[in-house]
């Protein structure tokens, strides 16, 4: 697809207002055709849709209307083929559609924009843009969902240690947090759902910003465009950037996510750590130090979150000022949004794979599991239920079994029961069965809690819904 940057000649479409043409300066700065070429086909498909209404409804002919409709199609599959040349001096993709159909089909093409503005076609196509933007997004959701449940459902019974300020605080299953991405994925796949349903009224008819005189059938464009029903008020269709700010939070949001779950790979990755091996697929080696294995792609998708954000941040700061209704402001909307759709679709395959490919050395978890007197809860909560303590006391025995085992440099279940019953008189050896990783996540049935049989609880109602 080429550009031509010709600025001698007046812009085509505003027609002799501005006989000497906009400088190149105003060139540079107005057009948009650069970034919105990529609206090309919900351009094309919300035109057809527009001028079967207007010949539906006898504001165009039957004739006219076939004539724009074949010529459409035609410039269609000449972008899809890279046969078509955009201009920078029409600005955007609609003048560079529409002019292309004059060419194509001569004056019929002037009646296209009968009843209509670009104001309610930019905000026609980018709406049918993220829609399905955010209909990918869904299916990629739901591809990362079904890689932690896979992995949930091998490891439902794997010990790991659970983290509290990155500090051992209690063993819990591996199964148990690759449910708790499951959760945050599937809030986030409820939020894209919600997204989808606000955004799904169609903008076309608004017009300039204030309707139109024309008989117009909006309900019938809305209609062809899979949209549930027309928008209400034609100044706020005009003004409204809300679906793609909408967008750009739930981006932000699953990047957080995404960024979280990037971060735990890369310090479970490391040789301290060793928890996972990374396959090679999303791995690279150093250039100088043979031994490595480095998380890039974890790293850069923790990385891409921070460009989403300031996308985000962008659009956001962008209509904060804007009186109503249409500003060219809006026309920088864009950019922030197909590159944040860009890096999300990019880190969610990313983490999708490396969830999926990831070796995960269950013996390495276990032990760590068992260290760092992971298991002293179970100590004072047996000393609760079998030796009738209030909890207070049981945490204050419980640290000073820690506290002797830290100076014996072992861990609590390697207490012999002599030490432990000069700490308390009442501990026995029964004492033992609660001191092990297996026993301790076992015993933490409650509901949500990380029993396996809980975990299993938790996959079943995510794969019913998934
Ligand atoms: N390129 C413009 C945009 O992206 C299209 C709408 C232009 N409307 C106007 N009244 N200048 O916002």
């Amino acid at each position: 697809m080429a550009d031509t940057t010709d600025t001698k000649s007046s812009n085509q479409m505003w027609g002799g207002r501005f006989a000497s043409g906009p400088d190149a300066i105003m060139e540079e700065i107005n057009a948009s055709i650069g970034f919105d070429k990529k609206l090309f086909a919900q351009d094309i498909r919300g035109s057809i849709a527009h001028a079967t209404m207007l010949a539906h409804q006898g504001i165009i002919s039957a004739e006219d209307k076939d004539k724009i409709v074949h010529g459409l199609n035609t410039i269609l599959s000449e972008i899809e083929s890279g046969n078509f040349e955009f201009s920078r001096r029409l600005e955007d993709i609609h003048m560079n559609i529409e002019a292309r159909l004059a060419t194509l089909i001569g004056p019929a093409a002037g009646r296209l924009h009968t009843a209509r503005s670009r104001n309610d076609q930019v905000a026609l196509d980018f709406r049918l843009w993220v829609k399905e933007e955010l209909e990918k997004t869904e299916k990629m959701l739901t591809g990362l969902i079904a890689a932690f449940l896979d992995r949930a459902d091998e490891h439902a019974e794997s010990v790991m240690p659970g983290f509290t300020h990155l500090q051992t605080a209690q063993p819990v299953t591996f199964g148990h947090h690759c449910m708790a991405y499951v959760e945050m994925f599937g809030r986030d796949r409820s939020r894209v759902r919600h997204a989808i349903e606000h955004l799904d009224e169609s903008p076309i008819g608004a017009a300039a910003l204030a309707g139109t005189g024309y008989p117009i059938d909006r309900h019938m464009t809305a209609k062809a465009l899979g949209f549930r029903e027309p928008t209400r008020n034609s100044i706020d269709t005009v003004s409204d950037r809300d679906f793609a700010i909408e967008f750009l939070s739930i981006a932000a949001i699953t990047g957080m996510h995404l960024s979280r779950l990037a971060e735990e790979i890369v310090i479970w990755s490391t040789p301290q750590f060793g928890f996972v091996r990374l396959s090679d697929a999303f791995s690279t080696g150093s250039s100088i130090m043979p031994q490595k294995k480095n998380p890039d792609a974890a790293e850069l998708v923790r990385a891409k979150t921070g460009r989403i954000n300031g996308s985000l941040v962008a659009l956001l700061t962008i209509m904060k000022g804007l009186p109503l209704a249409y500003s060219k402001d809006m026309q920088e909307d864009k950019e922030q949004v197909f590159d944040a759709a860009e890096s999300l679709e990019l880190a969610i395959a990313a983490m999708t794979g490396m969830v999926r490919d990831m070796t995960v050395n269950t013996a390495r978890m276990k032990a760590a599991a068992g260290s760092g007197f992971s298991t002293a809860t179970d100590l004072a909560d047996w000393l609760v239920r079998e030796a009738g303590l209030p909890f207070r006391d049981a945490h204050h025995v419980t640290g000073r079994a820690v506290a002797l085992a830290e100076g014996k440099g072992c861990d609590l279940a390697e207490l012999p029961l002599a030490d432990l019953q000069v700490i308390h008189a009442s501990i026995t050896d029964k004492v033992y069965d609660v001191l092990t990783v297996e026993a301790s996540v076992a015993s933490r049935k409650s509901f949500g809690g990380t029993a396996p049989s809980e975990v299993r609880r938790q996959i079943a109602f995510w794969r019913a819904r998934n």
